[in-house]
């Protein structure tokens, strides 16, 4: 039976060029497939009946062609570079805004007025400590804990002290919850981080904003009080600026999923935590770092390394290369090197392993493997110098990553929640097991 699909040539009335329909022929039946555009011109095949109507379904491993829902959240344009939140430019948020101001411009839709902007201050504010119960809960892991752990089980936990916001559907509930997990987020992973290194945890302080409180949270002591450098500050308020969403990547598609089955907030990103930790995910900055380390420690020079990674027999991969979206250059690693330098040199720091990036990068852009493949530095290759600069340890990057990454998760949970035609997230499979057999009787099995 022979198998094709054909995009027909007719276009739209409003004049965009895309065709209205596709056409599927599959052997002597044929369908029409809607095509679906968004409002930033990308076209899509409607699926959604094929199905039904043929007993087909489509597959597509690693869902690179696959769009799993709308969403107006975040625009990323991988082969120019692009990526918008709500509409506004990376580059003019980086530059001109507040973490917590571009939390709330992807959580409630449109940037913040003043009064809207304090009122979320205030509920950031009144919930940066921990019910003294949650706080216990610290006690029960052990020191050399995975930060990501105890950051992903304590947010679940959190569900269990906050019972009446576990589904909150309506807008005044809605900010309150928000605000109170992105406060009590950044108290958590600075309370895991004094844990690991033995030092009693630090008590927020109300004066201060988001970033510079979960930087005293994470280097004040008791008897000596940690005043951060305000470069430190804009630092990495704008690392958290450009983690803060990013469509549907392996965690947000994971928060969404989990919440499609009306899981509350904390139980949706307690996952997206989860799917975060591993590195070919958020938990690539550690690797970036890791790698630089080593490549700093052995004296290797960066051509074996380019030429080790370029190896499949190696099985090792030059980190903070590559991306599934950006196939010519990640915008956020653009601002990150830029920023790296900036802090860098305000801090006094020479890092060699900055030095080490900076050649790694020029050798891989000037190299066919990476260029044929479309490999270019991404976020993680240089926020893990600029986090190490700041003195926040390799294994709480991630956690920082986390930090960023929360609004992102807030606003993509609520559209699943939000949308009156929302259903349970359900792929299906090509089944390729073993077909019908018989069970065996344990005496009747070799082996
Ligand atoms: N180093 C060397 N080769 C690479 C790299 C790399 N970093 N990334 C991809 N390639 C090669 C692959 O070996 C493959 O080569 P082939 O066609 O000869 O087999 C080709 O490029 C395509 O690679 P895929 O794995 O198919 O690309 P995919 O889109 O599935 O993976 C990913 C993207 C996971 C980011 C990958 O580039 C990678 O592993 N990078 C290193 C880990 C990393 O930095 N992750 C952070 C991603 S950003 C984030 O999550 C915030």
């Amino acid at each position: 039976m022979s198998e094709k699909i054909t995009l027909n040539n007719r276009t739209t009335t409003d004049g965009k060029g895309f065709p209205e329909k596709a056409q599927l022929i599959l052997g002597e039946k044929s369908m029409e497939l809607p095509v679906v555009v968004g409002t930033e011109n990308e076209p899509a095949v409607d699926i959604s009946k094929l199905r039904a109507q043929t007993g087909y379904i489509t597959l597509d491993d690693g869902y690179s062609n696959t769009g799993s829902c709308k969403s107006a959240i975040t625009f990323i344009d991988g082969e120019k570079g692009v990526l918008r939140y709500r509409g506004v430019p990376i580059e003019e948020l980086a530059e001109k805004s507040t973490f917590i101001e571009t939390a709330m411009l992807l959580i409630f839709g449109g940037l913040p007025t003043q009064p809207h902007l304090a009122e979320f201050r205030r509920i950031l504010t009144d919930n940066e400590f921990l019910h003294e119960d949650l706080r216990h809960h610290f006690e029960g892991f052990p020191p050399n804990a995975p930060p990501m752990a105890i950051l992903s089980a304590m947010i679940n936990a959190m569900g269990c002290f906050q019972q009446k916001w576990l589904l909150p559907e309506e807008d005044n509930h809605f900010m309150e919850a928000a605000g109170r997990l992105m406060s009590k987020v950044r108290t958590i992973a600075a309370a895991s981080y004094k844990k690991s290194i033995g030092q009693p945890w630090i008590y927020p302080r109300y004066d201060l904003p988001y970033v510079a409180n979960f930087l005293h949270m994470m280097f004040s002591q008791p008897y000596r009080p940690y005043e951060p450098d305000p470069a430190v500050v804009k630092a990495l308020d704008q690392i958290l600026i450009l983690h803060a969403d990013h469509e549907q990547n392996c965690s947000t598609s994971t928060v969404r999923m989990v919440g499609s089955s009306q899981a509350n907030l904390y139980a949706s990103v307690a996952a997206g935590v989860c799917a975060l930790w591993g590195p070919l995910h958020g938990g690539a900055n550690v690797a970036v770092i890791e790698m630089l380390e080593q490549i700093h420690a052995s004296g290797e020079k960066v051509e074996n390394v380019i030429a080790k990674v370029k190896d499949k027999d190696s099985k090792t991969r030059l980190m903070g290369f590559g991306h599934r979206v950006y196939k010519n250059f990640d915008p956020r690693a653009k601002i990150l090197k830029a920023a790296c330098d900036k802090v860098l040199n305000k801090l006094g720091i020479h890092d060699p392993l900055l030095d080490i990036a900076k050649q790694l990068e020029e050798t891989a852009l000037r190299d066919e493997y990476f260029v044929s493949r479309k490999l270019y530095p991404n976020v993680d290759f240089y926020s893990g110098i600029i986090l190490r600069a700041i003195g926040i340890p390799a294994n709480m990057f991630t956690v920082i990553f986390s930090i960023g990454r929360i609004p992102g998760w807030i606003a993509n949970w609520r559209e699943v929640h939000a949308d009156p035609e929302a259903r349970i997230y359900r792929p299906r499979q090509v089944y390729v097991g073993p077909t019908q057999r018989p069970y065996v009787p344990m005496e009747q099995r070799n082996r």
